[in-house]
């Protein structure tokens, strides 16, 4: 299951990922935005980061206009390693070596070919352990920290 979401800027970009998704045959919760009626990014970067977080989700897709405002608040949900990506290698290599678990897009800043892309990469990547399991350790222990 993928956890997707956006606001106003990212609405358009949000249903034609959803209708890719479609195509590949991939379950997806569609967290909101309904419409391209201006509303605040982080209610829906929440939204996909506590599906993920909670486990209803497996991976989560954030949108909005440059991806930066949506991919900040949901990195704010405990669990969640949001990457925003405007490329295919930073898609791959942060599934390899951040295991991030979503990912965030900027619809003003990408075409439409490229996004999905990014998110083909994104989806079909693994972690890869090893010396960047003890780093992403140290990100859930500064995590932990903060909090305290
Ligand atoms: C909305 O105009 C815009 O600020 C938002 O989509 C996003 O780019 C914020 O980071």
């Amino acid at each position: 299951m993928i956890a997707i979401g956006s606001d106003h800027g990212g609405y358009a970009l949000k249903e034609q990922i959803k209708k890719h998704l479609d195509e590949l045959g991939l379950a997806y919760k569609d967290c909101g935005t309904d419409s391209d009626a201006s509303c605040d990014y982080p209610i829906y970067g929440e939204a996909v980061a506590r599906a993920v977080a909670d486990g209803e989700a497996e991976r989560g897709i954030v949108i909005c206009g440059t991806g930066i405002g949506i991919s900040i608040s949901a990195n704010k949900v405990k669990g969640i390693r949001a990457a925003l990506c405007g490329d295919c290698y930073s898609a791959e290599y942060t599934r390899r070596h951040n295991d991030a678990n979503v990912l965030a897009l900027g619809a003003r800043v990408l075409g439409e070919g490229l996004a999905e892309k990014i998110v083909d990469t994104f989806l079909s990547t693994e972690f890869e352990g090893g010396r960047h399991a003890r780093r992403v350790a140290l990100i859930a222990e500064l995590e932990e920290r903060e909090r305290q």
